[in-house]
């Protein structure tokens, strides 16, 4: 194995971080060098195992900012706990790939980076769900292909909108998003399923839907579903937002992709085992007006044997969070998470992140999963 390239910054620093990938802009790096941190970078551009940042961590490390291609197991987090660690934070929002119940036993609080990807990836997902309805990536590889040989009334005809149902599963921060885009911007009724009902999207909705009866339009609805078959049977179009833990591993499975319209639209941009990925490849095959849109997959970077071959699935490689905005705030974020750890701050008692992101930092924590767990104020 090629041995991976760091780089160091203040390099006198009194706290020793690590960061297992360059990140973008560079307000992380003055939070984490005001906070008199010592801070690794990792350069390289291959992922790095667990063995590679143990032996990082070494014997005396005080916190990282880790990736969620890494797997933050309980053998990471005793190392980090003996070498003197006190801070670990996510660069990301979601955090399947921590032990959070090991990181709580090793007394490592948990950061993550909530707040600054939310409209950004509702937007990935509107994205995909007109590139996968309308055809558009299909159509782009038949117009480079040369086969454009003239306008057809019924060339690449796809999913109409306006008025019709989308399908929100988990309607948290970015599902809520993804279902006002697709409501507002298309006048759809909204269906959705989550484990808790979302009040105030909810409200929202129905006080658009009187806005445009005031104004000579049809009313629009939402409603909350008690199964996910239920939303699946009435969508156009399906959205996954979820977390991905024990109960949402392969909640899109055969039997429920069937009880899906034969044209209905998925899209998936929350995590890539949502979805059992082969069962999908074989929907696909013979629901050839079924579409897909996906930013993650089950195996990634690899994907199932014959889905880059199916014509009616769009994919990109996890990029629904991809804005220079977004992700230099979760760069500022996962640092605010682990400098303030250092310092000794206070959470920070708002869900709004924004004033970590430009002028003076807030002397708080922006946000620990684990805080409770470990009686963080
Ligand atoms: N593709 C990407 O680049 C990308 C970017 C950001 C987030 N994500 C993923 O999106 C997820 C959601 O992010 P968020 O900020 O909206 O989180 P969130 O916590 O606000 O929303 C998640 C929602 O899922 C619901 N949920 C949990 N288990 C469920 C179940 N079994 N059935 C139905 N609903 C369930 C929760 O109640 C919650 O409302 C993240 O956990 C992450 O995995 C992916």
């Amino acid at each position: 194995m090629t041995p991976k390239e760091w780089s160091v910054h203040n390099s006198d620093g009194d706290h020793r971080v690590i960061v297992t990938k360059a990140l973008p802009g560079t307000r992380w790096l003055d939070i984490l060098v005001s906070a008199a941190c010592r801070v690794e970078v990792c350069t390289s551009e291959d992922v790095l195992t667990v063995g590679e940042i143990k032996e990082r961590i070494g014997e005396s490390c005080d916190g990282v900012i880790g990736q969620l291609t890494e797997g933050w197991n309980a053998d990471l987090f005793a190392t980090l706990a003996s070498a003197g660690g006190t801070a670990y934070s996510n660069f990301a929002v979601g955090y399947n790939n921590v032990d959070i119940p090991a990181a709580t036993a090793a007394e490592i609080p948990v950061g993550n980076t909530p707040g600054v990807l939310t409209e950004t990836t509702a937007e990935r997902a509107v994205a995909l769900t007109f590139s996968a309805g309308r055809r558009i990536a299909e159509a782009d590889r038949f117009m480079r292909g040369g086969e454009y040989v003239g306008w057809r009334p019924a060339l690449f005809m796809g999913t109409r909108f306006d008025g019709g149902t989308v399908g929100v599963i988990g309607a948290g921060r970015i599902g809520a998003a993804y279902g006002r885009m697709m409501v507002e911007g298309h006048k759809m009724n909204l269906v959705y399923f989550d484990l808790y009902p979302n009040e105030a999207l909810e409200q929202y909705i129905a006080d658009y839907s009187e806005f445009l009866v005031a104004h000579g339009e049809s009313p629009v609805t939402t409603k909350r579903v008690e199964t996910i078959e239920d939303l699946l049977a009435v969508s156009d179009v399906v959205s996954l937002h979820t977390v991905l833990d024990e109960t949402t591993h392969h909640l899109i499975n055969a039997e429920r992709l069937a009880v899906m319209k034969s044209d209905a639209i998925l899209v998936n941009s929350s995590r890539g085992p949502v979805i059992d990925e082969d069962a999908l490849v074989a929907h696909c095959r013979t629901n050839p007006e079924f579409t897909a849109g996906l930013d993650v997959f089950e195996d990634e970077p690899a994907m199932k044997e014959g889905l880059a071959d199916l014509d009616n699935v769009v994919i990109v490689p996890h990029i629904a969070s991809a804005t220079k905005w977004t992700r230099e705030g979760m760069a500022t974020l996962a640092a605010a998470n682990v400098a303030g750890l250092l310092q000794g701050y206070p959470l920070w008692d708002s869900d709004d992140v924004l004033p970590f992101l430009s002028g003076d930092v807030p002397r708080a924590v922006p946000s620990i999963v684990n805080a409770t767990e470990l009686s963080i104020e």
